[in-house]
C-alpha cells in the first residue's frame, strides 16, 4: 500500500497533542513536529473535514526540536508521549499555548498579558517521573504501549518516563497471557505493585495489593490502580496552589468535590472549619476516612456530586475545591456551587477544553476567573494540569 505523502507548513499548536496545517484549503493535524517546521507528513487518517497525519521527514526544523531521548517515541511507534523531539521549555511553552487558545476560545477569557510561561515545571525533569503505568500486551504476551490511535501494541525494553521504581520491576522481561493489562504503580512511601487484568476494562486477576502513599503529615493505603496524582512532586505543587487561590480562614466552610481519598480536605482542615469531601468511589472514600480519621473536622460523602449537590439540605459553603475528571464538571455540578454563593473556588483541572468550559459557564452565572496557575506533571505528553481561581464578579 502507498501512503498518501503531503509537503506541509506547519502552524500553530493544537489541543491533543498536535499542530494544524492546510492543504489544498483542507485543515490537517499533524503529530511529530513543531510550528513552523516545514516537513513530509504521510496520511494517517482522512475524515470529513480534516486529515490527520505523521511527519516523517523534517525539511526545515524548529529551534525547539532534539532527538528524542526515547528510541520508541516517532511516526508509527508508541503512542504514549507526543512531545518527546521537543525541548522541555518548549513543551511548557506549546501547553500554555494550548492553555490560552482553549481558555479564549472556549472559556470567553481574554486577558493574558505577558503570561508567556505560564506551565510552571516541577521538580526532577522530563523522564523517570510517572509513578502509574499502564502495559498493554502483543499477542506472544510481551508487555508495551499501543501505537497511537491504534490498538497495536508496540513492546519495548523500557519507558523513560516511568518512575526508576518501575523501571526496576521485571514487567517487560516477563511473558503475560495475551490481551492482558499491566498496571505498575510505585509511591511517596516507597511501595510498588503490579495487578494485571485479563483485558484493559476487566477486573483485576486475583486480590489488589495495598500500597501507601504519604503527603500533608499523613498516610494513605490505598488499593494499588485507585486514583492518586500521577507526578511525584504534583500532590504538593497542587495543594499549595490551591491554598493559595482559597486563603482559608478559621471556621470557614469548605467542600472538596471528586475529592478521592480526601487529599486536598487534609490540606486545608487545618486551616479552616467543616471541610466534606464528596467523591463517587467506595474504596477511595473508605480509605480517605481511614487516612483522616485524626482530622474531626473532616467528612466523607460518597456519592455522584451532582446528586449529592442537588439536596438542598446542602448550603452554605465558603470555600470550594473542584478536581472532577477529564470531561469537566459541567453546567449541573457549576450551577448547585455557584447558587450556595462560595467565596472562592480552585477548580483543578486535567483537561483545558472541559475547564475553558466550564469556566464560561462560571462566567456567565457571575463568577471570573481571578488566578491561573498551570504544572507540567506530564512531561514529554500532551497533558498538563490546571488550577483556576473563580470569585464572585
Ligand atoms: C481527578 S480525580 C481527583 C481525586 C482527588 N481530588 C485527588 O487529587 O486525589 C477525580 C475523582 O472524582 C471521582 N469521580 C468521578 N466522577 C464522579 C462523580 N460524578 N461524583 C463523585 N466523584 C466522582 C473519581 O473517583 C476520582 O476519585
Amino acid at each position: 500500500m502507498i501512503l498518501e505523502q503531503l509537503e506541509l507548513e506547519i502552524g500553530p499548536v493544537a489541543h491533543g497533542g498536535f499542530c494544524v496545517a492546510r492543504h489544498e484549503g483542507q485543515v490537517v493535524f499533524v503529530r511529530h513536529t513543531l510550528p513552523g517546521e516545514r516537513v513530509r507528513a504521510v496520511v494517517t487518517e482522512r475524515r470529513k473535514g480534516f486529515l490527520r497525519a505523521d511527519a516523517v521527514e523534517v525539511l526545515l526544523p524548529s529551534p525547539d526540536r532534539v532527538i528524542p531521548p526515547c528510541p520508541f517515541a516517532g511516526p508509527g511507534a508508541c503512542g504514549g508521549c507526543d512531545w518527546q523531539h521537543v525541548a522541555w521549555p518548549a513543551q511548557r511553552a506549546l501547553k500554555t499555548q494550548v492553555l490560552i487558545e482553549q481558555l479564549t476560545r472556549l472559556g470567553g477569557v481574554t486577558d493574558f498579558s505577558d503570561r508567556s510561561d505560564l506551565v510552571e515545571p516541577l521538580p526532577g525533569g522530563p523522564l523517570s517521573w510517572r509513578t502509574r503505568v499502564q502495559y498493554a500486551v502483543d499477542g506472544e504476551g510481551r508487555a508495551g504501549f499501543h501505537r497511537a490511535r491504534s490498538s497495536d501494541v508496540i513492546p519495548v525494553d523500557r519507558c523513560r518516563i516511568a518512575h526508576p521504581a518501575i523501571q526496576a520491576l521485571p514487567i517487560l522481561d516477563e511473558r503475560w497471557p495475551a490481551g492482558a493489562t499491566v498496571e505498575a504503580t510505585a509511591t511517596s512511601a516507597g511501595d510498588t505493585a503490579v495487578v494485571t487484568r485479563a483485558s484493559r476494562t476487566g477486573p483485576p486477576a486475583g486480590p489488589v495489593p495495598q500500597v501507601r502513599e504519604h503527603a500533608a503529615g499523613h498516610e494513605w493505603r490505598l488499593d494499588a490502580g485507585g486514583f492518586w496524582q500521577v507526578h511525584p512532586h504534583a500532590v504538593a505543587a497542587f495543594t499549595g496552589a490551591v491554598l493559595e487561590q482559597l486563603a482559608p480562614e478559621p471556621g470557614e466552610r469548605a467542600w472538596d468535590l471528586y475529592g478521592g481519598a480526601g487529599v486536598f480536605a487534609a490540606a486545608l482542615a487545618p486551616l479552616c472549619g467543616p471541610v466534606t469531601v464528596v467523591e463517587s468511589d467506595r474504596r477511595a472514600v473508605a480509605a480517605g476516612r481511614r487516612a483522616l480519621r485524626d482530622l474531626t473536622n473532616v467528612t466523607f460523602a460518597r456519592g455522584d456530586v451532582a446528586q449529592v449537590l442537588a439536596n438542598p439540605s446542602w448550603r452554605r459553603v465558603d470555600l470550594v475545591v473542584l478536581d472532577p475528571p477529564r470531561s469537566g464538571a459541567g453546567r449541573a455540578v457549576v450551577e448547585a456551587i455557584v447558587a450556595r454563593s462560595p467565596r472562592a473556588v480552585s477548580y483543578v483541572a486535567c483537561d483545558p477544553a472541559a475547564f475553558a468550559r466550564d469556566v464560561r459557564t462560571f462566567g456567565e452565572l457571575g463568577y471570573e476567573l481571578t488566578g491561573l496557575r498551570a504544572f507540567d506533571s506530564f512531561p514529554m505528553t500532551q497533558h498538563f494540569e490546571t488550577i483556576g481561581k473563580l470569585t464572585p464578579r
